[in-house]
């Protein structure tokens, strides 16, 4: 695939997207970043069609993060099916109209599990994309270990933090723009570009962990003095799918390292953990 080739990538500064830049980049491709910090909407579609002239391919790594409420930092649900459903539309719309001939998503493994939540919106936002005029290729992805500290964050009361009990085989956020940059550059699809059909690929960690585990490791490593206790969500119908293996690679993923202690070691993890989180005194890690 020539490095000429012009990619726009939606999402541009999050934990991936901001990873598929460098890395395309790195590689002499020609980028368009896109999110509201570079002038583009997905949501309104403001900036979108100057953006994308000229784009051969897309890769949509954004993700709506309004909270739920003033009190409760995570992704409201809602906000969260309203962003996928307007940002799929206008993708494939304004994309149609600009002449983008693919695209490739990043979603979540087990993701078509969930009947609630922000899982339920995310797997909307895969069955808005593979329907689109444009051919689309989704990579299921485990969850990032970026994304471990802000687990942590959000369930952090006073001095306690409450995690899920949680099975994850949670991969490197540079592993995964890696994968999605090798389905978009793919020769043989950009000849004949068709959409993505079940079983959808699939990219995780090297091995399986506990959310817990990998709490206490990052506490002990890297956060402030915490006690953590884990806990389950009997009022979320989908509670099961964290604690059951659902959201663990099947046997024909494909597994990247490094794993979170090797990542937790390493100059990205320091840049990437949220500042409240950063090391302040050598924790005390109490767990029960
Ligand atoms: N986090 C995980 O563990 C994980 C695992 C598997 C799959 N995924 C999927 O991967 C995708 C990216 O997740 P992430 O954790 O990397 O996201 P993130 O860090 O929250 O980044 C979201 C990105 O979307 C951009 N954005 C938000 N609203 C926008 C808008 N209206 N228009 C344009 N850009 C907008 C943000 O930039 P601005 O704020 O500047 O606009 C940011 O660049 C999501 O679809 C998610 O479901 C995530």
């Amino acid at each position: 695939m020539p490095a000429s080739m012009k990619i726009a990538v939606a999402g541009a500064t999050g934990r991936v997207g901001r990873r598929v830049v460098e890395l395309l980049e790195a590689s002499g491709y020609n980028v368009v970043p896109m999110s509201r910090s570079t002038g583009v909407d997905v949501v309104t579609g403001e900036g979108l069609t100057e953006a994308l002239s000229g784009v051969e391919c897309i890769i949509d790594a954004s993700s709506g993060s309004a909270a739920s409420s003033a009190g409760d930092p995570r992704p409201s649900p809602e906000a969260a099916r309203e962003f996928f459903t307007a940002s799929a539309r206008n993708l494939h719309e304004v994309g149609l109209k600009a002449g983008v001939q693919r695209m490739v998503e990043v979603s979540v493994i087990g993701i078509d599990l969930f009947t609630a939540g922000y899982g339920a919106a995310k797997f909307a936002h895969e069955v808005a994309m593979l329907a689109g005029p444009i051919p689309v290729r989704v990579l299921r992805a485990a969850q990032f270990h970026e994304f471990v500290p802000r687990l942590i964050e959000w369930g952090t009361q006073g001095d306690v933090v409450y995690v899920r009990e949680m099975r994850v085989q949670s991969v490197a956020s540079r592993a995964v723009a890696q994968a999605l940059i090798d389905l978009a550059t793919d020769a043989a699809w950009a000849a004949s570009p068709t959409r993505s059909e079940p079983p959808l690929p699939v990219i995780a960690g090297p091995r399986e962990e506990s959310l817990l585990d990998m709490a206490k490791l990052f506490i002990a490593r890297r956060g402030p003095s915490l006690r953590i206790e884990v806990v389950t969500v009997p009022s979320d119908p989908d509670d099961m799918l964290y604690r059951d293996g659902s959201l663990l690679a099947g046997p024909d993923a494909l597994l990247a390292g490094p794993t979170f202690e090797e990542w937790l070691d390493s100059y990205d993890s320091n840049m990437t953990t949220p500042s409240t989180l950063r090391s302040r005194s050598p924790s005390s890690c109490r767990t029960r």
